[in-house]
């Protein structure tokens, strides 16, 4: 029998419920299932110190210097561009934009790096599904496993808090699950700020969000295959909750946080459209994200997806 007070360690500010698994735990334990379950779909951060995903000495020495797998670095330091990476076909996207001071920039990897780049981001993707199967066996059947986030590139400014929409990919209402890992070769912390429960938030900033549903032209773009999936009232609602968030200084400025550091080797999970986050700095960080369906969850009253149902009083899909 596990001592709970061992294995959960609850902030005494009830910003965030946070579960710390010990290296050594066994994950498949129903104690330590039980426990991760209840602080994931609670909004909460489960936090592995030492999770086991490990660069090879060779793959550290090659991502140490940025020189080596990218031809360009940007002058601004805000995490991006990122390097998406697809388990579906085992590549990297070639073309990712991220948006720098107006210009569209994309990180442009090396020939020589790519598949050693690739064997990374496939191997965390691998093991990821891995810690999430034996942490979640009942998702196991409903998980859909998506894109692996390489983040390169330094951050040394603070992201506002928001939650995770998902832009061209929409969830549809499901959730998204994501593990990430500090992998910096460097042994630099990965700094994030953790914000207040979901349902005040979206309560303070619902009265300004009006959403129509889809229009024609996002159907028509999901029929021509340009963008994966028509996007639901939930994605709008989600997308434009998360913009008033962001855009709101006052708010930005005063809401509760927590910070959190995260040392190069750990790892943490969450629901990144039910927990409000954002990175403040750090570097090279690998991420996964698993798209979760309501019903598969064991609580679906705790999703967010139900939560602005009733907030709305409608259905969002
Ligand atoms: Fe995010």
């Amino acid at each position: 029998m596990i001592d709970e007070q061992h294995v959960s360690k609850s902030d005494e500010t009830e910003i965030l419920k946070m579960f710390t698994i010990e290296p050594g735990m066994n994950l498949s334990s129903p104690e330590i299932q039980r426990a991760a379950i209840q602080t994931l779909e609670g909004g909460g951060l489960i936090y592995l110190p030492k999770g086991g995903f490990e660069l090879s000495e060779r793959e550290r020495e090659l991502i140490s210097n940025t020189a080596n797998i990218l031809t360009q670095v940007p002058d601004v330091e805000n995490g991006k561009p990122t390097i998406i990476f697809d388990p579906k076909n085992g590549h990297i996207k070639k073309y990712h934009y991220a948006q720098i001071h107006g210009k569209m920039v994309r990180a442009q990897i090396k020939d020589s790096a790519r598949s050693d780049l690739e064997a990374i981001m496939a191997r965390y993707g691998q093991w990821t599904e891995s810690v999430i199967t034996q942490l979640f066996p009942s998702y196991r059947q409903s998980l859909d496993r998506k894109r692996v986030t390489y983040r390169p590139f330094a951050r040394n400014s603070t992201q506002a808090l928001h939650i995770d929409s998902s832009y061209g990919y929409p969830t549809q209402g499901r959730s998204m699950l994501r593990v990430f890992t500090n992998i910096n070769p460097a042994d630099r912390l990965r700094i994030w700020q953790l914000g207040e429960p979901f349902e005040p938030f979206v309560q303070r900033f619902l009265p300004g969000v009006h959403v129509k549903g889809p229009s024609w032209f996002s159907k028509l773009l999901a029929q021509l295959g340009i963008v994966d999936g028509v996007k639901t009232k939930y994605d709008q609602y989600i997308a434009a909750l998360r913009a008033l968030g962001m855009r709101d200084k006052e708010y930005q400025n005063t809401a509760p946080r927590k910070l959190m550091e995260f040392p190069a080797g750990s790892s943490w999970i969450a629901l990144t459209d039910l927990v409000l986050h954002g990175a403040i700095s750090g570097q090279h960080s690998l991420d996964q994200t698993f798209y979760l369906p309501v019903e598969a969850m064991n609580d679906p009253a705790r999703s967010p997806l139900r939560i602005l149902e009733r907030l709305t009083g409608e259905a969002l899909t």
